[in-house]
C-alpha cells in the first residue's frame, strides 16, 4: 500500500459546470488508470461526486471530498457528514485545508471531523502548514502543534488510513510567491515524522505524508525525490488534465 504513489486532485470549487468537470474527470481516469504505481484520487466539488462516481471502474483512480462535518445526521443546514460520505461508497477526505482554516475552521474543529471520519471508515488526508516562515523555527512548533490535536485520540490501528499533507500556505495558489523547494518540503516531513513517532512509536510508519502548494508537471518530480514523502496534493494543476498526467508520469516512473 505504503509504496504507491499517492497523488491527489484537489478541484476546490472548479469546475463551473458538471459537463466541465465529467470531460476532466474522464481524461485524467484514462491516463490513470494504466499506472501500476500511482494511486489517484480526484477530490471535486461535492455536488458532483454522484456524477463521476459512475465513471469509476477499477482501483486506480479514486473519488475523495473536499470536506465534511462531524455529525452523522442532524440539523446542519448545508453540511455533509461523514455517514452520507461513505454511504456513496466514497474513501477519503480532505480535513483542514487551509482555506477552510480561513473560514474559521479551529484545530478542535479539525480534531473532532478526523475521528467523525474515521468512525465512518473514511480514510483521512489531514493539511497542516504554516501561514509564514521565521528565523526561529516558530513555524515548525505551529505543525506540530496542528498535528497533535488533530490527532487527539486517533488510535494506532487507525493510522494507515490517516495521510498528512504539509501545505505551506504561503506557496498555495495563484497569489504564492513559490512553490516551497524540496528542502522546505524535507524539513517538514521530517518534522511530521518526529511528531508521529513521539505519538505512536514505531506505528508511526503507518502514516502516509504528502506536499502540496504550487506542484506542477515540472517540479513534481523534485518533491517526490526528494522530501521523503509518498505523493503530492495538486490544487490549480488537478484541473488542467494534460499537466496532471504529467505529474502522474513524474510519480509513476519514480523507483
Ligand atoms: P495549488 O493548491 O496546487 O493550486 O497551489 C494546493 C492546495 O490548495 O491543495
Amino acid at each position: 500500500m505504503k509504496s504507491k504513489k499517492l497523488i491527489i486532485g484537489n478541484w476546490k470549487m472548479y469546475p463551473a459546470s458538471i459537463e466541465e468537470a465529467r470531460d476532466k474527470f474522464t481524461k485524467i481516469k484514462k491516463g490513470a488508470s494504466v499506472l501500476r504505481n500511482v494511486q489517484t484520487i480526484i477530490c471535486p466539488p461535492f455536488i458532483y461526486i454522484g456524477d463521476l462516481k459512475k465513471f469509476i471502474t477499477g482501483r486506480r483512480v479514486g473519488l475523495g471530498v473536499q470536506n465534511t462535518w462531524y455529525e452523522n445526521e442532524g440539523a446542519y443546514t448545508g453540511e455533509v457528514s461523514p455517514a452520507q460520505i461513505s454511504s456513496l461508497g466514497i474513501s477519503s477526505v480532505i480535513i483542514g485545508h487551509s482555506e477552510r482554516r480561513a473560514l474559521g475552521e479551529t484545530d478542535e474543529m479539525v480534531n473532532k471531523k478526523v475521528s467523525a471520519a474515521l468512525k465512518a471508515g473514511l480514510a483521512v488526508i489531514l493539511c497542516v502548514g504554516e501561514s509564514e516562515r521565521d528565523r526561529d523555527g516558530h513555524y515548525l512548533k505551529h505543525i506540530d502543534n496542528q498535528i497533535r490535536i488533530a490527532l487527539r485520540a486517533v488510535s494506532r490501528k487507525d493510522l494507515p488510513k490517516i495521510i498528512i499533507a504539509y501545505e505551506p500556505i504561503w506557496a498555495i495558489g495563484k497569489n504564492a510567491l513559490r512553490a516551497a523547494s524540496a528542502e522546505d518540503a524535507l524539513e517538514v516531513s521530517i518534522l511530521i515524522k518526529k511528531t508521529l513517532t513521539s505519538l505512536y512509536k514505531k506505528n508511526a510508519d503507518n502514516v502516509r505524508i504528502l506536499y502540496g502548494g504550487s506542484v506542477n508537471g515540472k517540479n513534481a518530480q523534485e518533491f517526490l525525490c526528494n522530501s521523503q514523502i509518498d505523493g503530492l496534493l495538486v490544487g490549480r494543476a488537478s484541473l488542467n488534465p494534460i499537466v496532471f498526467s504529467e505529474i502522474l508520469k513524474s510519480a509513476e516512473n519514480i523507483k
